[in-house]
């Protein structure tokens, strides 16, 4: 990039989610009802049809077949002991997630704390759109395997209505509580780590030979391995990306209040920049400490987006947004530098924002020069301790 300078256990809904018509969204910051919208039965055929063409991938080194287990209902419930209320991760609006334990050769379900554990998601009897959602998330990831990516090792449908998901655990859960809702704090490190390894995931979908739009890029969907290892998860929303020379498709507006890019949520134009405006608005999630939309922040300052929009460019005023957990420990120029790629990637021109590969490149770059002045300051402080022992 030209111009870059740097170089709900989870029981609550986090976000509210997106519906068509767009009218809805914030004026007064109410809360619309929280669904997930696409019901008409042409969308589903346009699903179905996506779907089908994403089978004619051909594989790339990164697109694998899918080789996905097919649990029973009988299997999860034991796996999950009947889905007991104390094993449950959290829940979506999709429905519920449990922990549950299975054998990692035969993954037969096995005993608590034998084998792999998995989370199970389980789709509530109530939700319209269980089954689509189902549909792209198997069809989605379980064609794709990649680091920062959540590993979908199989699936249980048309049982007593239930649909069911079950997926590599991801031991730190999601993004969003270690930001939220945890006493614990992320380090200016940590934060980049998560940030970098989520933006690799989001390249790899930008860039497979059929382009992916993830459309639901927010801190709940980037969960944390042990080691903070950051891998996006549902693809119930994701959207093929625009053919034959076109930017953008046109389709129904779905996603979450406050990530949703301007002008798919004006025009229902999905571009695949649009996910970048998703990516900056989590990045400024990241640094701030603060939720994107807040009720209960002071006028002003309910949609973190609008408040912060005219600070980021002011070297000093950044400063005074981060995060106070990290206590002043992070590295002022690399603030700036992530200020001013926030800006770019919430720019209301889809086109002027920066392609998720160049937004890797300048963390890539960032990176390096951090390296650089963290070697040049162990250099110095070798020699002075060198200097204060020949004294
Ligand atoms: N693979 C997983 N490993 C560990 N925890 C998980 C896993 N998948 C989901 N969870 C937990 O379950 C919670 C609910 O996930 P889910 O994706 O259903 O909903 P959500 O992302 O919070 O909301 P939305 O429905 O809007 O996407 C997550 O926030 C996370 O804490
Ligand atoms: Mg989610």
């Amino acid at each position: 990039m030209g111009n870059c300078l740097a170089q709900p256990v989870e029981n609550h809904p986090s976000s509210v989610k997106l519906s068509s018509p767009p009218a809805v969204l914030a004026p007064t910051c109410k809360k619309p009802p929280s669904t997930h919208t696409i019901s008409s039965s042409s969308t589903k055929d346009n699903i179905i049809g996506e779907l089908e063409e994403l089978e004619a991938t051909t594989t790339s080194g990164k697109i694998v077949t899918p080789n996905l287990k097919v649990f029973s209902l009988a299997e999860l419930k034991s796996a999950t002991r009947n889905f007991r209320p104390d094993t449950m991760l959290g829940e979506g609006g999709f429905g519920r997630v449990f922990k549950g334990w299975i054998d990692e050769k035969t993954l037969a379900p096995s005993r608590v704390g034998v084998g792999m554990a998995v989370a199970v998601k389980k789709s509530n009897p109530d939700s319209e759109q269980g089954l689509k959602e189902w549909q792209a998330e198997v069809k989605f990831l379980g064609k794709f395997s990649h680091p920062n990516l959540v590993k979908l090792i199989g699936y249980c449908c048309c049982e007593e209505k239930e649909f069911l998901l079950v997926y590599e655990h991801m031991q730190k859960g999601s993004l969003e509580r270690h930001l939220f809702r945890s006493n614990e704090t992320l380090s200016w490190d940590t934060r980049l780590k998560i940030v970098i390894g989520a933006a690799r995931g989001l390249t790899f979908l930008h860039t497979t030979e059929k382009q992916v739009i993830y459309r639901d890029f927010k801190a709940s969907n980037i969960l944390l391995d042990e080691d903070y290892n950051a891998k996006l998860s549902d693809f119930g929303l994701a959207k093929l990306g625009p053919i034959n020379g076109n930017s953008h498709v046109s389709t129904r507006v779905v996603g979450t209040y406050g990530y949703a890019a301007p002008e798919y949520v004006a025009s229902g134009h999905l571009y695949v920049n649009s996910d970048v405006y998703g990516f900056g608005v989590v990045l400024l999630e990241i640094i701030t400490g603060l939720r994107v939309l807040d009720l209960t922040r002071p006028t002003g300052q309910l949609d973190l987006v609008d408040w912060a929009k005219p600070l980021l460019p002011d070297k000093r005023k950044p400063r005074k947004m981060m995060d106070s957990k990290i206590q002043g420990r992070y590295p002022i120029n690399a603030a700036f530098q992530i200020a001013q790629l926030i800006l770019q990637c919430l720019d209301s021109d889809p086109k002027n924002r920066p392609s998720m590969g160049q937004v890797l490149e300048c963390f890539r770059t960032m990176q390096c020069h951090q390296d650089e002045q963290s070697r040049a300051f162990q250099r110095a402080l070798a020699t002075s301790v060198r200097r204060s022992s020949e004294q």
